[in-house]
């Protein structure tokens, strides 16, 4: 019997763009959805940005553009990632839309109605010069424990300790540099501490989907034992679900000045999302998915991708808002890990927090990694490595050696010698092929999410295609006289093998899968009936080359652009690029962080200050080695100046760059220099000036990045 399923991804925040990070969880949802197209079955595949909460707020305030505007830009840009990436949602859509007050209002009536909100007096810290409330992340001090300065209001990144906001010691607010004060203020709650929801939520853990499949992977499982105790025991805490004016999102209905969180509406945006593609379309019942009892008794299902950062709130507060508003809860949760490259969180300063963008403006295929993601996704929360070698020796091994392969030794000879037409294939050689489809192990690893096993043993499948081809030589039989029925079958015989590999890569692979169709001329292959060969006398379109290999110089060059050198970041900041942040207290505001992080590392200066420095673009017209210096280089920089008769006087600057750069490199490249710091008599000569490096001790060729303005700066511009 086919399915019905409602398929999502977890909703990016609209203030940041999309990396490789994320690209993970998309990309397995996304094969899942299509192996379950492929398999007959009716899905809807939606996601939408999570546009609320402060700090897109605060983001869109120092962009100088209204929130509206900020998220319709994200919007784009987020959807043009998806789709470049192959991730091919139905409907991309927005909290920030009517759909989605529609449901918030409706679900948090419904849950008022069942006496599940309450309201309480919460002293939190307060900025008075912004005039609003600040979540945890954008109060700073040091440590209560350590005394480390610049620590965050939850935790310390030097020491670990965690901490209420009020413990640290002078404090301040990352927004505008102010002391916090404390203030009341009513707030809101959703009582998941109430026992019905504690049982209920009991419950939905040990569920299954109408397949019998556990509702939880067994990691999953396991932390909602941790979350809600023993048998009998409740540790859930009430979830506050207000916020306090300033913020960006929906106004709580019969409470001036309060909003809902940013996280109590996110998830209902996937619902959001739904219905705006329903009204779009004439064949969706949309209550059918969304009502408890429709749900039931249409036999629908709704699963969630996600990442487990955000387990608890899809597993905690998001069933039970659902269940006590009368609407259907999720069927399953697929939560993946976590992204690392080359074994270590992504970092700026490394240039491994890789952007979808750069990664397709560098020209990369996207399927070379939707086909790396896939060989490391095994259907389990664990972490995901890309190892960038590795997924070099892979795609060039895998998909080009062996897959294409199997498929350029052969078309050609149909082509030229048989007019496109193919032979019947050899019974024998194609047994285990057909084996392989009637026993169905690859179908139920895609179930399953075992991508990594279902691409084991379509490269198994793929090594017995290549031996096939090896042990026949087509071009040897080519030459031989009588031997055209035979090259003629051995041709056909490989191209079904490679229509069978094509078939089972096409949910990680739909471009070169849509390819290899418009090749052998077929109709869009499905999963399900009996296995059968091309049909003899088959006419297949000429082949043409189907998969490049990647080179090492393309990922050097795609590291190079997303290594960011932007100012001397110091160590412990660096270090915190890609910091996972899991309390779900302070998720919501993690995007902001890293960029908060490195702007408020230092003790706080006035524009009046700053602009005290004259920063300059300053062209390198000559780099030479210093005799007798081991770290220096000594530079002549042109930022415009002249002497009495006009012509160029470049200033000398000695600089400490030695360890990261070659003189000759630098020859002809423009930076950004200091142009009125005192000019300082050094051993080797005056020194005029200073240029900027951005500093990484752990980072490559030396840890030092002199910064490089964008095209169009010419020396001497003003730098501010
Ligand atoms: O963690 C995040 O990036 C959130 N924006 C995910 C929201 S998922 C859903 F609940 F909307
Ligand atoms: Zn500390």
């Amino acid at each position: 019997m086919s399915r019905k399923i409602l398929v999502t991804n977890a909703l990016p925040y609209a203030n940041g763009d999309i990396h490789l990070g994320h690209l993970v969880g998309y990309i397995q949802g996304d094969i899942w959805v299509r192996y379950q197209r492929m398999r007959g079955n009716t899905v809807h595949y939606v996601c939408a940005d999570d546009t609320h909460g402060t700090p897109v707020m605060l983001r869109a305030e120092k962009e100088g553009v209204t929130p509206e505007q900020l998220i319709n830009r994200v919007h784009g840009e987020h959807l043009r990632d998806f789709t470049d990436f192959g991730v091919a949602f139905d409907n991309y859509h927005s909290t920030h839309s009517p759909e989605n007050r529609s449901y918030a209002e409706d679900i948090y009536g419904k849950l008022r109605t069942a006496d599940l909100i309450d309201t309480r007096a919460i002293e939190q810290y307060y900025d008075p010069v912004k005039e609003m409330f600040l979540p945890d992340r954008f109060i700073k001090g040091e440590c209560p424990k350590c005394g480390a300065a610049d620590q965050y209001g939850d935790n310390c990144e030097a020491c670990g300790a965690a901490y209420a906001p009020t413990e640290l010691k002078n404090p301040y607010s990352a927004v505008s540099g102010a002391k916090p004060v404390l203030k009341t203020s009513e707030h809101y709650f959703f009582r998941l501490s109430d026992a019905r929801a504690v049982d209920f939520l009991r419950e939905w853990t040990r569920g299954s989907n109408t397949l019998g499949v556990r509702r939880l992977q067994a990691e999953a499982a396991n932390k909602m034992k941790e979350w809600l105790g023993e048998e009998g025991e409740n540790k859930l805490s009430d979830w506050d679900i207000s916020r306090d004016a300033p913020y960006f999102g929906f106004e709580i209905p019969g409470a001036p000045g309060k909003y809902f969180y940013v996280w109590l509406d996110a998830p209902i945006g996937y619902l959001a999302s739904f219905r705006n593609l329903a009204g779009k379309r004439n064949d969706i019942v949309v209550e059918d998915y969304t009502d408890a009892v429709r749900a039931e008794a249409s036999d629908t299902e709704m699963v969630h991708f996600i990442g487990k950062d955000i387990l608890y709130f899809h597993a905690l507060f998001w069933p039970a808002m659902l269940k006590y508003a009368g609407y259907r809860t999720p069927s399953q949760l697929c939560v993946n890990g976590f992204l690392t490259v080359d074994g270590a969180k992504m970092s700026k300063s490394r240039g491994t927090f890789i952007t979808a963008r750069s990664y397709t403006e560098q020209k990369l295929n996207p399927e070379w990694l939707r086909y790396y993601f896939a060989g490391k996704s095994n259907g389990t929360m664990e972490d995901v490595d890309l190892n960038l070698d590795d997924m070099i020796a892979k795609v060039n091994s895998d998909l080009v050696g062996k897959f294409v392969n199997i498929a350029s030794r052969c078309a050609g000879f149909v082509s030229k010698r048989f007019e496109g037409k193919l032979a019947e294939v050899d019974a024998q050689a194609t047994a285990e092929f057909s084996a392989a489809w009637a026993a169905g192990s690859i179908a139920a690893c895609y179930e399953e999410r075992d991508y990594s096993r279902a691409l084991r043993e379509i490269m198994h499948l793929a090594d017995l295609a290549n031996q096939y081809v090896n042990e026949h030589k087509p071009w040897e039989l080519a030459k031989q006289e009588g031997q055209e029925a035979r090259l003629h079958q051995v041709c056909s015989t490989a191209l079904t093998m490679f229509r069978d590999l094509t078939l089972y890569l096409k949910p990680v692979l739909p471009v070169l899968a849509a390819r290899v169709e418009a090749f052998l001329a077929i109709d869009e292959m499905r999963w399900g009936g009996e296995w059968q060969a091309l049909p003899s006398g088959h006419v297949i379109t000429a082949y043409s080359h189907l998969m490049t290999r990647i080179e090492r110089k393309q990922i050097d060059a795609l590291l190079e652009a997303n290594r960011e050198s932007l100012a001397p970041v110091p160590p412990a900041t660096a270090a915190q690029d890609a910091k996972v942040v899991s309390s779900p207290q302070r998720h919501a505001e993690k995007q902001q962080h890293s960029a908060q992080s490195a702007e408020t590392a230092s003790e706080q200066i006035s524009i009046d200050d700053f602009t005290k420095v004259d920063l300059r673009i300053a062209k390198i017209v000559d780099a030479q080695h210093v005799e007798g210096a081991d770290k220096l280089i000594r530079l002549q920089l042109d930022i415009g100046e002249t002497d009495t008769e006009g012509k160029p006087k470049p200033r000398q600057v000695f600089a400490g760059i030695k360890s990261a750069y070659d003189p000759a490199t630098l020859i002809g490249r423009l930076t950004v220099m200091v142009a009125n710091l005192a000019p300082r008599k050094m051993k080797f000569g005056m020194s005029e000036g200073m240029v900027l490096a951005a500093s990484d001790p752990e980072g490559k060729t030396g840890g030092l990045y002199i910064l490089a303005p964008d095209d169009g700066a010419t020396p001497g511009m003003r730098v501010k």
